[in-house]
């Protein structure tokens, strides 16, 4: 970590090397903190975008109740950082992931997700060994059809036997409107996302009608999270990627108000023709799945190919004047599968560098 840099100018650091425009994140962080809150919901940020506990406290300054995960080992890192508010919106499976949760349990208040009583269970017993509780919420399936206990019957039923489990405490349910997110009619991305999230509200008005507690009602992604603050029955959100406003959001899922703040640094390390450029980021540094990255500030240059460690521009005649040494930025298409690439983040405010963060939860996969 090149901590000389600090006040440097961005053409001056090495890459390629993963940065954030601060004042665009953090007026991200604001904008998405004050629609959620106002419609009178928590919000509660996926931190899979950035794995980093620093990002993560700063979302909690702006108003955040605690944190989303999606595996044991981000939860501890974000614990280890003093978060204790973790809900793991993800299922929870074997021994050692079991034993780790119940240890999460002593120094913070994790939440776990579950779609079957065999997840829950054996943590039971497992909480019971170790005089803990754990706070447990079931997935439904509104409609992804990827996890998640179908409306109904099923899901009163799991909600009434998870809930009679020593160790462990009922606290609600959650759903993710993935599969809502690319509509283009805006009308119709409504109804659908209503649609879609009254199930969960109708599924948490019957469990407290059955006398269980069901606090927690969490939904929403960045790509419907406007729409979903104003769902009523929704107590929480989990949308957190809108901090980078990957193109992802704003180009698949036309979320609006938001400013792209992620960018890979990038040099020109070849020019082998006229209109070509060959940058030293490729896909070791840059995952182009789910959405391209996009060449800022050259709005002629496009990207032609990503191999494993170039990126190979073709160039109109407004960015012909690039050489060898110059540095290009790219926007990250979608931040969730650049960022584990990744070491630190660099902060910019403006052209200075002013922070460096560690992606400490980077290779926790587990
Ligand atoms: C369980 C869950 N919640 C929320 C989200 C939304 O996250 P983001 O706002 O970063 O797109 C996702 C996205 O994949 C998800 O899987």
């Amino acid at each position: 970590m090149a901590t000389g840099c600090i006040g440097q100018s961005r053409y001056v650091i090495d890459t390629p090397s993963l940065c954030i425009d601060l004042d665009s994140m953090e007026s991200n962080i604001e904008q998405m903190s004050r629609h959620i809150v106002r419609g009178g919901i928590s919000w509660r940020p996926h931190a899979k975008c950035h794995k980093t506990p620093a990002i993560a406290l700063r979302q909690i300054s702006s108003g955040a109740i605690g944190v989303t995960c999606a595996k044991v080992s981000e939860a501890e890192v974000m614990a280890a950082a003093g978060i204790h508010d973790i809900l793991i919106a993800n299922m929870v499976v074997g021994e050692t992931k079991w034993e780790r949760l119940a240890a999460l349990c002593r120094r913070s208040q994790p939440i776990v997700a579950c779609d079957h009583f065999a997840q829950i269970e054996p943590l039971s017993a497992i909480c019971r060994r170790n005089e803990v509780t754990c706070r447990v919420i079931i997935e439904v399936n509104i409609g992804l059809d990827r996890v998640g206990s179908r409306p109904g019957r099923d899901t009163y039923d799991l909600a009434a036997a998870i809930s009679k489990l020593d160790g462990i405490e009922f606290a609600g349910i959650m759903g993710y409107e993935g599969h809502l997110l690319r509509i283009e009619d805006p009308a119709e991305k409504r109804k659908q996302i209503f649609d879609a999230l009254s199930v969960l509200s109708e599924c948490a008005d019957k469990l407290r009608r059955d006398g269980l507690q069901c606090n927690i009602v969490s939904a929403g992604g960045t790509g419907s999270y406007q729409i979903a603050a104003e769902c009523d029955g929704i107590t929480e959100l989990q949308a957190g990627g809108g901090i980078f406003a990957d193109p992802f959001y704003l180009e698949q899922c036309h979320v609006s108000d938001l400013k792209p703040s992620l960018t890979v640094l990038a040099t020109v390390v070849s020019r082998p023709t006229l209109d070509r450029a060959v940058l030293d980021s490729g896909r070791k540094t840059l995952n182009p799945d789910a959405h391209p990255p996009i060449v800022k500030n050259w709005p002629d240059a496009q990207i032609k190919r990503l191999s494993a460690e170039h990126c190979e521009l073709t160039l109109g005649p407004l960015s012909q004047n690039l050489k060898i040494g110059d540095k290009v930025e790219l926007i990250v298409g979608y931040a969730d599968l650049t960022t584990p690439l990744h070491d630190y983040f660099y902060g910019f405010r403006g052209d200075r560098l002013e922070v460096i963060w560690p992606i400490a939860a980077r290779g926790k996969l587990q």
